[in-house]
C-alpha cells in the first residue's frame, strides 16, 4: 500500500505505529522500500554520516537534493521527506517556500521536515499554502546547536515542558501534518501525542510517540564509537563490514580472490595468435599521438 499524508495520519487513528528511518542513497532505499518502512527521511544528519562534518551546519539544499533524488529512484509505497537544511527557511518565509518547493521539484520528496516551533509557524503556514506538506521538528532541534550549548534532552523543567508542548500545538496549528519529538522526556511526549490530532514521530521520545525514527547508520551498528541512549542496534552491520573489507584485503594479496569461477575463459587459439603476435611485432610509442604503433 503506498503510505501518503492520508494513510500515515489513518495509522495515527487506527492506534498503529508509524516506521521512519533516515536514507542516503539508492541501494538502502531498495532494501528499506522491500522492507515495508513507512517513511523515509532524507535527514540533514546526512552532513555527519555521508559528508563527515561534525554538525548538520554546513549541509545546503544542494546536498539534500542530490541524495533525495537517488533514494526517490529506489521507493515506490514509502513516504518521502526531505530536510530544510540549516539557513534554508530561517532567512524569510520566501526562501523557506523556494526551497521547499526544490526540494520537491529537484528532490522528488513528498513533504518537506523543518526544525522550529513557534518561531517557524510563518513559514510552515506559507508551505503548506503551496501544497506542500510540513513535518515540523520541536524538541532537541541539531540545527540550534550553538543556541542549546550541545545535545542535550530538552523539556526537563516546567517552562521548557511547556513551551515543547505550546511548541507542537502551534506547528499543529500552522498545517503540519506530522511532528518529530527529538531527545524529549517519555512522559512529555506521550502527553504531546495524546494532545495533538496529527501523528508524532519520536526519536529518543519514548514508545506514547505515534511512530519511531533513527538514523540508519544508528541502528544497524555501523559507528563502533558513541552509542545515544535512545539507539538500539538491530544489526552489527559495522563489524560485518569490517571483516569483510579485511578478508577482501587478505585474499588479493594471497591470490585466493579471483578463483577460477570470477574468471571470463578465451579459447587457446586465439591467446596463440596474441602471443605470436607479440613475438613477431616491434612496439613504438608514438608520444605526440598517444597512440601505441605497430
Ligand atoms: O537529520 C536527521 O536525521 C533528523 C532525525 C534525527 C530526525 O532530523
Amino acid at each position: 500500500m503506498k503510505n501518503t499524508v492520508t494513510t500515515l495520519q489513518a495509522m495515527k487513528t487506527k492506534g498503529e505505529k508509524i516506521s521512519m528511518l533516515t536514507c542516503y542513497d539508492y541501494t538502502t532505499a531498495c532494501l528499506m522500500e522491500e522492507a515495508g518502512i513507512n517513511a523515509i527521511l532524507i535527514g540533514d544528519s546526512l552532513g555527519m554520516t555521508m559528508m563527515g562534518y561534525s554538525d548538520t551546519l554546513p549541509v545546503t539544499v544542494d546536498d539534500i537534493i542530490h541524495h533525495c533524488a537517488s533514494v526517490s529512484r529506489g521507493l515506490k509505497d514509502t513516504f518521502l521527506v526531505a530536510d530544510m537544511p540549516f539557513m534554508s527557511y530561517q532567512t524569510s518565509v520566501e526562501d523557506a517556500v523556494r526551497n521547499a518547493g526544490r526540494l520537491i521539484k529537484e528532490g522528488h520528496a513528498q513533504a518537506v521536515k523543518l526544525e522550529g516551533g513557534a518561531t517557524v509557524v510563518e513559514q510552515i503556514k506559507a508551505i503548506t499554502k503551496a501544497d506542500i506538506p510540513v513535518v515540523a521538528h520541536i524538541g532537541l532541534t541539531p540545527q540550534s546547536i550553538n543556541a542549546f550549548g550541545g545535545f542535550k534532552v530538552q523539556g526537563k523543567n516546567v517552562e521548557r515542558a511547556i513551551q515543547i508542548l505550546e511548541d507542537a500545538k502551534a506547528v499543529e496549528a500552522a498545517g503540519a501534518f506530522m511532528v518529530t519529538l527529538e531527545c524529549v522526556p517519555e512522559e512529555l511526549a506521550t502527553l504531546i501525542s495524546k494532545e495533538l490530532t496529527i501523528p508524532t514521530i519520536g526519536i529518543g521520545a519514548g514508545n506514547g510517540c505515534d511512530g519511531q525514527v533513527l538514523v540508519y547508520q544508528d541502528m544497524l551498528g555501523m559507528f563502533s564509537g558513541f552509542k545515544p541512549k535512545f539507539v538500539k542496534h538491530f544489526a552489527n552491520i559495522g563489524e560485518d563490514m569490517k571483516n569483510a573489507f579485511k578478508a577482501y584485503d587478505a585474499e588479493v594479496k594471497s591470490q585466493a580472490f579471483p578463483a577460477a569461477e570470477h574468471n571470463f575463459a578465451i579459447d587457446s587459439e586465439v591467446m596463440a595468435e596474441v602471443e605470436k603476435h607479440i613475438n613477431t611485432t616491434e612496439f613504438t610509442v608514438n608520444l605526440d599521438s598517444d597512440k601505441v604503433l605497430a
